[in-house]
């Protein structure tokens, strides 16, 4: 065990764990933020897709000791206010009722705020190419592309 400093949604957090220990596991057990979902384990689906310094990752493959100075964000922290889904992404969302069953949706919006965020104007390839890694096993994939290009649209 050892005692981790990590920035989590712009507030510092003091976690005691192994230093193998997957962000995944950190931020569900031990920070109770459970938007974050497992889904495989190995990097297969992206149901546990957070942000890195704005990049999407895989938290269940992402160690505890490898976050050091980084800013993770997850769905809690991507609007002001967790309660308020005020991100473009998540606006797109309701507008187009993307989600069927929800599991893998935060991981979706994780994905699409962060590839967005570079990538303002995306073509369909863009997109598909994008998206490709993460996993719907309800096949909301038409709306998931459709609400990515509204959010584009707004964002631009
Ligand atoms: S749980 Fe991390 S990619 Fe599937
Ligand atoms: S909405 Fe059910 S897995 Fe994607």
């Amino acid at each position: 065990m050892a005692t981790f400093n990590i920035k989590v949604n712009g507030a510092s957090r003091k976690v005691n764990v192994d230093e193998d220990t997957p962000m995944l596991w950190v931020l569900r057990d031990e920070l109770d933020l459970v938007g974050t979902k497992f889904g495989c384990g190995i990097a297969q689906c992206g149901a546990c897709t957070i942000h890195l310094n704005g990049t999407a990752v895989r938290s269940c493959q992402l160690p505890v000791a490898a976050v050091g100075d980084g800013e993770i964000k997850t769905i809690e922290g991507l609007s002001e206010k967790a309660e308020k889904a005020e991100h473009a992404v998540q606006q797109a969302w309701l507008e187009h009722d993307v989600p069927q069953c929800g599991y893998c949706q935060a991981g979706q919006i994780m994905n699409a705020a962060s590839f967005l965020a570079t990538n303002p104007n995306p073509s369909d390839e863009q997109i598909e190419n994008a998206m490709n890694g993460n996993l719907c096993r309800c096949g909301t994939y038409t709306r998931i592309k459709a609400a990515i290009k509204t959010a584009a649209s707004k964002m631009s």
